[in-house]
């Protein structure tokens, strides 16, 4: 691990996680019909996942996470987003990620996974076991199935519960970052988060792919 540069800072850090495998160019082109600039970039910058770009830009225009934070990540699958927060957090601040599959590349200790499905969680289990924390992430997303209305619906269902999560684990001050599928009940969605922050904005990363109707909501400022 050592020597490796760290992407944020662009320095050598023993914090910075190895990529998770080994990329093959001619692989990924008969593969992945996807491979843009910021799949490429992730791996030049041994990044989990491209989506770490859409984290980033949020980050720095909301200024989401700081120093010594204590960050809940949910569907951190295969793992950008903690690896992004890791990084700002610091060897003081924790990451504790949620996903039905296990990033098997974190081994840092501030890290910690819990597997589990979001919808069947026992939130009040998992406020006392994990305390409050500084920042909610949340980029869940459903299985889609193309047909609009069914994924649109999964995804405001993930979203929804990622807000409860929110709430119950966040403290005074505490900032929400939430993917969502635009959709009819966005405007509901965005209403309703505006009663738990003092603002909320909907935002697009330029990451986002081109057709994805994907959009983040930021809640900050908690107030309880
Ligand atoms: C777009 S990926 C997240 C990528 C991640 N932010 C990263 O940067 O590496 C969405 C994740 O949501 C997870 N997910 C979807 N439904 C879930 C549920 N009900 N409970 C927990 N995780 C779920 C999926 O397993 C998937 O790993």
């Amino acid at each position: 691990m050592f020597g490796l540069r760290d992407p944020i800072e662009n320095r050598a850090s023993i914090f910075f996680l190895p990529r998770v495998c080994i990329y093959d160019k001619d692989q990924i082109m008969k593969t992945n019909r996807w491979e843009d600039h910021y799949t490429r970039l992730a791996r030049d910058e041994d990044w989990l996942a491209r989506s770490v770009y859409k984290l980033q830009e949020i980050d720095k225009k909301f200024r989401i996470i700081k120093k010594d934070d204590r960050l809940l990540d949910m569907g951190c699958f295969p793992g950008s987003w903690s690896q992004y927060g890791l990084r700002k957090v610091g060897r003081k601040g924790e990451v504790v990620g949620i996903d039905l599959t296990r990033p098997e590349q974190f081994l840092p200790s501030n890290f910690r996974f819990i597997p589990a499905d979001v919808l069947s969680l026992d939130v009040e289990w998992l406020a006392k076991e994990i305390g409050p924390r500084g920042v909610v992430l949340s980029d869940l997303a459903p299985r889609t199935t193309g047909i609009r209305s069914v994924d649109t619906n999964r995804s405001m269902s993930l979203a929804a519960r990622a807000a409860e999560i929110a709430y119950a684990v966040l403290k005074v001050r505490g900032h929400f970052v939430c993917k969502v599928f635009e959709g009819e009940d966005l405007r509901h969605f965005r209403v309703e988060t505006s009663r738990h922050f003092k603002r909320t904005r909907l935002f697009r990363p330029t990451a986002t792919r081109k057709g994805s109707r994907e959009i983040y909501l930021v809640g900050i400022d908690l107030v309880k």
